[in-house]
């Protein structure tokens, strides 16, 4: 069996004495591509931000590449081979393309080349600023500047957000080849179920912050009908 890079048991956490999270258990192992679904509201971002160490639990316990998450800084599991990337992307509109890969290469863990290799369209924009991009390069930058890190867990906030599905499906065919490759295990949280389950081995799905279905992403793709009424808010069978 593979090592596990996250491991999450019993957790619960929230915000200011407000608990967002009820008894989260899974694991990600390594070269495993794990979807995060679940309706807006649904505890997702909050999630990934338990896990990279930025929210503590209030209860349970989240392992980061075999270390207890809550003793360790997120800089301490960023050294470690964490690498999450938010919603926002977290990028600087001022920098280039170059730099700004640049400046998430300071380890140099990988050529760019590499990363030219798999994001192939991000090329003929290597001198352009962040800001003059479109929302989809701009993910793609975004992605580049994690995969640069050669990321031992990626953590993946809503990439898709604002941007077709078929941008959506070349952005995660280059993190599924990083997974299967590398062996780096990725956690990604994806509105757009059908397109994340296609580059997914495992799929949780998140209702009201507990596990309303899990499983291996054929079976919650057959699932999906009652996953996606449950994003439009009716009962369905998750409860
Ligand atoms: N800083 C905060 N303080 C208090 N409550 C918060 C805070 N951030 C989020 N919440 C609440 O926690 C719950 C889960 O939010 P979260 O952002 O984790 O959902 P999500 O699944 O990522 O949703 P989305 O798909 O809209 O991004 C929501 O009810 C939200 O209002
Ligand atoms: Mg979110």
């Amino acid at each position: 069996m593979s090592a596990q890079v996250l491991n999450v048991e019993g957790l619960h956490a929230g915000y200011r004495g407000v608990e967002v999270l009820r008894d989260i258990s899974f694991s990600v192992a390594e070269g495993e591509v794990v979807a995060l679904l679940g309706p807006n509201g649904a505890g997702k971002t909050t999630s990934l931000l338990t896990f990279a160490g930025v929210i503590r639990p209030s209860r349970g316990a989240v392992r980061v590449l075999g270390f207890p998450s809550e003793r360790q800084s997120t800089h301490l599991l960023a050294q470690r081979g964490m690498v999450f990337v938010p919603e926002d992307r977290g990028l600087f509109g001022q920098l280039s393309v170059a730099d700004t890969l640049r400046l998430a290469q300071r380890s140099r863990v990988r050529e760019t080349d590499e990363v030219m290799d798999l994001l192939p369209a991000l090329r003929p924009l290597w001198r352009r600023k962040v800001a003059l991009l479109s929302g989809g390069e701009q993910q793609m930058v975004a992605l580049a500047a994690a995969l640069v890190r050669r990321p031992r867990l990626l953590l993946l906030d809503e990439m898709s957000l604002g941007l077709a599905p078929q941008v959506v499906s070349e952005l995660l065919a280059a993190v599924r080849r990083m997974a299967d490759q590398d062996g780096t295990g990725v956690l990604l949280v994806e509105q757009h179920a059908r397109v994340a389950l296609a580059a997914s081995d495992r799929a949780i799905v998140l209702r009201h912050g507990e596990v309303a279905l899990e499983g291996c992403a054929e079976d919650v793709s057959s699932q999906l009908h009652v996953v996606e009424s449950s994003y439009l808010g009716e009962s369905g069978n998750l409860a």
